[in-house]
């Protein structure tokens, strides 16, 4: 089935099934919605939470190195002038005069086959830029825009109530590393995990859901001993690109994108993204850096208590390096959802044949429909298991339908629907992607097997009701 090179997938066609289904709807939308933030439908809600859930089975549960932490989202300010967010955590932003449109200069020279200057500390436009939305050259000078959303504790707005909603989970996990240490047991090489919002006020968002102003990272603090940066970055580098596999990216779409030396900041001895073929170009989804003992240091530095280790083997005291992948559950959710996304002709009722490619904006051949269907990986596919009784007006099959839907989903997310023609209920779940359908019919009462269909071929096999569970669980994997 091929594609974005068809463009068969545009984003409108993804955005429109995200609404249909329940996946992503524009925030507070009854007011007119507010740019740069989203809601996930019960869709995309468990879409999400699959995403957490692997990440952290495999980041932290599985692995006897690695801690987790859900440190607040408002933290002393401090931590944000230690950081470097305070003052640093900027975009150079550019307006246009004439259309009065705002955008983040360097991604608008970009745009345009240039590159932004830096003349010590400003930015400078280079010759023949001009505005993208109308062409007009009268351009502000960019202009340093702070990324941070401010806020005020307690009743008193003045500069000493200033507080910032975290542009990053990172920082939480640096200022805890002493206790997580002193708490914990773990020796280096270790590292800290969380999952959490993060908040920043882009110039632009855009592209959906993949450039917000309020999104979740996770984030891992991976803890080294100076020296062995390259080693654990390279590590870290080849573990999570694993991971997206494991998740149902194919490798083909997923790239590895290692930032030149002249473009690191002057801690960091290594940076790669991880970064996913979009309709929309190929963009980051995640980056992994190796950050030297920077942040610990500047922790130390700022609040005056110390960050060194004690290493009991060497008897060594030093500031640990630290390994930083950091990822954002939004994008990753949004990779999956353009990922899985199909369009295709299958066989109607009159008709004997396996699923066709469909052509963009065609038409299917005769005896086919059209239709849309979700082939996300079972591991995060929203839904695993949709249950049907044949007919919702026959209560032996409803009732029948009930047992075997209570017994599922103890272990899965099930989705119970007894309304409508069966093929449109099939439909339905093909369109929010869930791997397996279970139909209860006249048969069932019989000699106790359920038909159980599979969301890719179609194919609809008989199963006796005591080896349901087994056979669901080789398709579903988990
Ligand atoms: N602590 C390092 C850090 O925050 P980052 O590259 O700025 O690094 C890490 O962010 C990840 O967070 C990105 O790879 C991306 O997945 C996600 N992310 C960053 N800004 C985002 C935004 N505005 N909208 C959605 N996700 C974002």
């Amino acid at each position: 089935m091929k594609k974005r090179d068809e463009g068969q997938l545009t984003m409108d066609a993804l955005a429109s099934l995200c609404k249909r289904r329940g996946f992503i709807y524009q925030t507070s939308e009854i007011y007119g919605g507010i740019n740069g933030f989203w809601d996930y439908g019960p869709m995309g809600t468990e879409l999400k939470r699959n995403v957490r859930d692997a990440w952290w089975a495999d980041v932290v549960r599985r692995r006897e190195d690695v801690v987790g932490l859900d440190s607040s989202i408002i933290m002393h300010p401090r931590v944000w002038e230690a950081s470097g967010h305070v003052g640093g955590f900027s975009d150079p932003m550019v307006d246009c005069r004439a259309c009065k449109k705002r955008f983040k200069a360097d991604a608008f020279c970009e745009e345009q086959g240039l590159e932004l200057q830096v003349e010590g500390k400003h930015f400078v436009l280079p010759e023949g830029v001009q505005c993208t939305a109308c062409g007009s050259k009268d351009l502000t000078e960019p202009r340093a825009f702070d990324l941070m959303f401010r806020t005020h504790v307690g009743p008193v707005e003045d500069d000493s109530s200033v507080a910032y909603l975290r542009p990053e989970t990172a920082q939480g996990i640096f200022a805890q590393f002493s206790n997580v240490l002193a708490t914990s047991r773990q020796k280096i090489p270790f590292g800290i995990a969380q999952i959490g919002k993060a908040f920043r006020n882009e110039i632009n968002p855009r592209n959906y859901t993949f450039r917000s102003r309020e999104f979740e990272q996770m984030e891992l603090e991976f803890f080294i001993k100076p020296g062995t940066d390259s080693e654990w970055h390279a590590y870290w580098v080849n573990e999570r690109l694993k991971w997206y596999s494991s998740i149902g990216l194919p490798e083909s779409s997923l790239h590895k994108q290692v930032h030149p030396k002249e473009k690191l900041a002057h801690y960091a001895s290594a940076c790669t993204d991880v970064a996913y073929d979009f309709p929309f170009g190929t963009q980051e989804l995640e980056g992994i850096a190796a950050r030297g003992a920077f942040d610990l240091t500047q922790h130390q530095t700022f609040s005056g208590k110390s960050m060194e280790y004690f290493d009991p083997d060497t008897n060594e005291h030093f500031i640990p390096h630290v390994v930083e992948p950091s990822a954002g559950v939004d994008r990753i959710a949004l990779a999956l959802l353009c990922n899985a996304y199909r369009e295709e002709w299958v066989p109607g009722a009159k008709v004997e044949g396996g699923v066709l490619a469909a052509e963009p904006g065609g038409k299917p051949p005769e005896g086919y429909e059209a239709r849309v269907v979700m082939r996300f990986s079972p591991r995060v596919a929203p839904v695993k298991v949709a249950v049907f009784p044949l007919l919702k007006n026959k209560p032996e099959l409803v009732a029948k339908a009930r047992q075997v839907f209570d017994m599922l989903r103890v272990r899965w997310s099930c989705f119970w629907d007894q309304t409508g023609a069966i093929g449109r209920r099939y439909r339905r779940q093909d369109e929010i992607g869930t791997p397996c359908g279970v139909t209860i019919d006249f048969q069932t009462l019989d000699d106790d097997t359920v038909t159980v269909r599979d969301r890719d071929t179609m194919e609809q096999i008989r199963v006796p009701v005591k080896e349901l569970t087994d056979s669901l669980a080789r398709t579903i994997g988990c």
